[in-house]
């Protein structure tokens, strides 16, 4: 193996190594914002998002660590933030369900660049209970709930077409019913924080990261990070 840069026709067409944002601006992230613990700096953080019209600003990128100690990343919506931690649904036997349930621990930050933002929490994983899931379940358009029904997701699927089969099937199954059940392997996690980190953008790569510590008991600690 080389070191040597790959022929430019084989390089991506953007400039990458110039890509350079410079933060700031806006106060500086201090402890104080952090009196009244990490769930009200947390909302007020995602409203803000919400204001400034970021795509998808409940998006965040979970990661999973599967029965091999091998991470895997991808992208969820988060449904509720409340003191307890942040829910996601997802269905049971995919990767990432498969995965929690082998090991129960996991990583997700809101990437929120546009206002220069990050949150990550990392915690204890458990499924949400029934009762919860079907709440949410029920606020799922049709079409959602159709394709939950239709996606085993996480297996391969021959085609394109092959998956719109299997909507069709589960589309004149459930027709004429106006309550579609929760399929059996599908539901909610919820991710009960070990610790919350707040990133903020700042000049010259000098940022701000204050992390959330909760111990066992609730205890919570502050600390400050080099970033
Ligand atoms: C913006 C966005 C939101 C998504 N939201 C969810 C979600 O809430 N639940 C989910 O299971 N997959 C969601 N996905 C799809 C996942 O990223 C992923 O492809 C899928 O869950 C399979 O992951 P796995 O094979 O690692 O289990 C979303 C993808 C994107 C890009």
């Amino acid at each position: 193996m080389t070191n040597s840069l790959p022929p430019a026709e084989r390089r991506a067409s953007a400039d990458l190594a110039a890509m350079r944002v410079s933060y700031g601006g806006d106060a500086d992230l201090v402890e104080s914002w952090l009196d009244d613990g990490w769930f009200p700096l947390v909302t007020s953080w995602l409203d803000e998002a919400v204001a400034a019209q970021i795509a998808e600003p409940n998006a965040m990128v979970l990661a999973t660590v599967d029965a091999d100690g091998h991470p895997a990343t991808r992208t969820v919506l988060c449904k509720e933030i409340t003191p307890a931690g942040v829910v996601f649904y997802t269905n049971y036997g995919s990767a990432k369900g498969v995965a929690l349930q082998a090991h129960p621990y996991a990583s997700a930050s809101f990437p929120w660049i546009a206002i220069q933002r990050q949150v990550t929490f990392r915690g204890h994983v458990s499924k949400v209970d029934a009762a919860d899931t079907q709440a949410y379940w029920n606020t799922r358009p049709r079409g959602s709930r159709l394709g939950a029904w239709a996606s085993e997701q996480s297996s391969l699927v021959s085609s394109r077409e092959a998956l719109e089969q299997r909507l069709t099937e589960v589309t004149a199954r459930f027709e004429g019913d106006d309550d579609i059940p929760v399929p059996p392997d599908w539901g909610g996690f919820r991710i009960a924080p070990v610790s919350v980190e707040f990133w903020q953008g700042r000049n010259n790569r000098l940022h701000n990261r204050i992390r959330v510590d909760i111990d066992e008991s609730g205890t919570t600690m502050l600390v400050r990070l080099q970033p």
